[in-house]
């Protein structure tokens, strides 16, 4: 089948509500740098909504785990635990600063850090854990806290994917002492980019407004505290405009309608290709029932590697994009530079062979949904039944001749 033009994209941004009036309010009002008021407006909501002492936004999830690793001080040497299966910034952020990363493997189920494989990669060298909450389903905290506090190691939840998403009942991104946001474009909620460091250890707020600063203390001269502002501390330029937070304030105000149409596009999903699923052994996302998902990726992973790159080709034949990630941190020509060992992340690996992700965003409509339905029941893997069924007569064929 040739290619078609995309039809349907992996994701698509969408105006929910107020941003563009918020943003020409910010013009007008005559501050478009950095903490104006939609800022303070974003800080204090996300403030109320999880119940989190302190939230800045930033300039992406990148910049609020730099700034994570610049507020627990990591130097040369210091060792950082992140899974292999994520984005690079996870573990990019603390490289930076010298870190050495220390590679974990997934669970096979909610694809996050195997919290049972981590106490034997703890030494007298590490420094923090960072937990990743792929696709917002949480990391099993109670362990990894558990764990953290024991060896007195920090906890940085990369929660780029989990906003609202929650654990026994309690927020992702309140269990650590620091936690990141993104709202990149394909997040649930968005300004193009952007991102919130979610501060839980109210000892680190004042450094984390002065590194967020360029160094210096000039939030506190904003707000009358000293009167001349000057250079404190390491830094670097982390606020975003007040013109993206006003965007990003009325994605926010629109968390229930947004979050409702997400769940309605994923249990379709859900529902939808359950039967195919277990007929052609794909496997589709496990949420553990203690665990409240915040509706943001709808993955699957295929039989193999050669079914995923099929598939990918059979939906893109159909004018539907969809994607895949991440490649192995472990073994990335920077991850075997910076890790300096040889290391073993067999599910990580496998994983990454076979995941899929399906187009899957706010105002995807229902027709552009069922279109993706339609073309992915069309696809029969070699291990369908019915392909089984085939190769058995195809063998006995050949085993009488
Ligand atoms: C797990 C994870 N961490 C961090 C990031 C970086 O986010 P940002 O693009 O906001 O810097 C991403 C990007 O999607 C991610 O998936």
């Amino acid at each position: 089948m040739v290619n078609r033009e995309i039809e349907i994209p992996f994701n698509r941004p969408s105006i929910q509500g107020n941003e563009l009036a918020y943003m020409m309010e910010a013009v007008s009002r005559g501050h478009i740098a950095g903490d104006g008021l939609f800022t303070h407006r974003c800080h204090e909501l996300l403030q109320r909504i999880l119940g989190v002492q302190k939230a800045l936004l930033t300039t992406s999830c990148t910049h609020a785990l730099e700034m994570a690793a610049l507020l627990l001080d990591i130097k040369a040497g210091d060792e950082v635990i992140v899974p292999s299966f994520t984005f690079v910034s996870t573990v990019n952020a603390f490289v930076l600063r010298g870190a050495v990363p220390v590679f974990a493997d997934i669970r096979p189920d909610t694809l996050n850090l195997d919290e049972t494989q981590l106490e034997k990669l703890i030494s007298n060298r590490t420094r923090v854990i960072v937990p990743v909450h792929y696709a917002g389903v949480a990391c099993e905290m109670d362990t990894i806290m558990q764990i953290a506090a024991h060896y007195r190691v920090a906890v940085v939840e990369d929660n780029a994917h989990g906003i609202l998403g929650k654990y026994k009942g309690q927020y992702l991104g309140t269990f650590g002492s620091l936690a990141t946001q993104s709202f990149h474009e394909t997040k649930n909620f968005t300004c193009g980019e952007g991102g919130a460091l979610l501060i839980s250890d109210p000892e680190l707020n004042e450094r984390a407004e002065i590194i967020r600063e360029k160094g210096t203390d000039r939030s506190r001269f904003f707000r009358g505290e000293v009167d001349k502002y000057t250079w404190t501390d390491l830094g670097s330029s982390y606020l975003p405009s007040d013109a993206l937070a006003g965007f990003l304030l009325a994605q926010l105000e629109m968390r229930e309608s947004i979050q409702a149409k997400r769940r309605r596009l994923w249990e379709r999903y859900y529902s939808q290709l359950n039967d195919w699923a277990m007929d052609n052994q794909v496997r589709l996302p496990v949420i553990p029932k203690e665990h409240q998902q915040p509706y943001h990726i709808f993955d699957m992973l295929l039989p193999s590697l050669a079914e995923r790159q099929a598939f990918i080709e059979h939906l893109r034949a159909y004018g539907i994009l969809s994607v895949f990630h991440y490649l192995p941190l472990h073994k990335s020509k920077m991850g075997r530079r910076t890790s300096g060992g040889i290391i073993d992340c067999p599910v990580t690996e496998d994983v990454s062979d076979r995941i899929v992700r399906l187009p899957f965003f706010n105002d995807m409509s229902e027709k552009e949904q069922r279109k993706v339905i339609d073309a992915v029941l069309m696809y029969e893997t070699k291990a369908s039944p019915q392909y089984a069924e085939l190769s058995s007569v195809f063998v006995k064929q050949s085993t009488v001749r």
